[in-house]
């Protein structure tokens, strides 16, 4: 069968996770509250609305319709900022190795991110050429651990859920890829990520052998 990948952007393709808890502990330190690096685990994968609610929570905060939004676009304007200078030496450690390992033997390529920011973000690292497909939080409904980003990335490209490999570095994202019947692999701590199939510390770790593996799989 044919076989279609589906990679998660902020991670796992580039170190945004650092710019997003930046901004997030940016807004917290001016509601007067601290956010750990820790807390920052839960925001992983998870939508910006989703994210400014736990913070909420966090700092024991009610806030109007309208300071949540305010507050919401306040973090996005600053995470744009931290953004805004990235160039291709912020993509993480031999994601090039593997997405031109996919390339060169045509596989379908797609990206399944919960970020409404995903397209401006490959393009500044120029990567956006490799991807057949975008699926991000301006295309779906259901964020992560809904499967919904990662059913519609198979559908897009035109291959079966069950033929599809899943590279993610979010908890959130890996039970997604689960729940997609999808193969799941986790990049980062395999304590934390302890539910994925495979887990790598990241892909330097992970040899054409595994790939192959991949591609060759039932
Ligand atoms: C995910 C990140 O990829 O995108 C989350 O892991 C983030 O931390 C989410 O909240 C939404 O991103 P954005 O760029 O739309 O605020
Ligand atoms: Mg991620």
């Amino acid at each position: 069968n044919k076989k279609g990948f589906i990679f998660d952007l902020d991670g796992v393709i580039v170190d945004t996770a650092k710019y997003h808890y930046l901004a997030w502990r940016d807004l917290a330190s001016e509601l007067g509250f601290e956010f750990t690096i820790e807390q920052n685990e839960m925001f992983k994968g998870v939508s910006r609305k989703r994210c400014m609610e736990i913070l909420l929570d966090i700092g024991g905060i009610t806030a109007t319709k309208n300071q949540f939004d305010t507050w919401m676009v306040e973090k996005n304007v600053d995470y744009l900022k931290y953004i805004d200078k990235m160039d291709a030496s912020e993509i993480l450690p031999d994601v090039g190795r593997v997405l031109d390992f996919l390339k060169k033997r045509n596989i379908p390529i797609a990206l399944g991110s919960a970020s409404k920011n995903a397209q401006p973000i490959l393009e500044k690292v120029g990567l956006l050429s490799y991807f057949d497909t975008i699926v991000d939080g301006n295309n779906v409904t259901k964020a992560k651990p809904d499967p919904e980003v990662f059913l519609l990335a198979a559908k897009q490209l035109g291959v079966k859920a069950d033929d599809c490999v899943v590279f993610e570095d979010a908890v959130a994202g890996i039970e997604a890829a689960n729940k997609a019947n999808m193969v799941s692999i986790g990049i980062g701590d395999k304590n934390i990520l302890s539910e994925a199939q495979y887990n790598f510390k990241d892909f330097t770790e992970m040899d054409d052998a595994f790939l192959n593996g991949l591609l060759a799989g039932n």
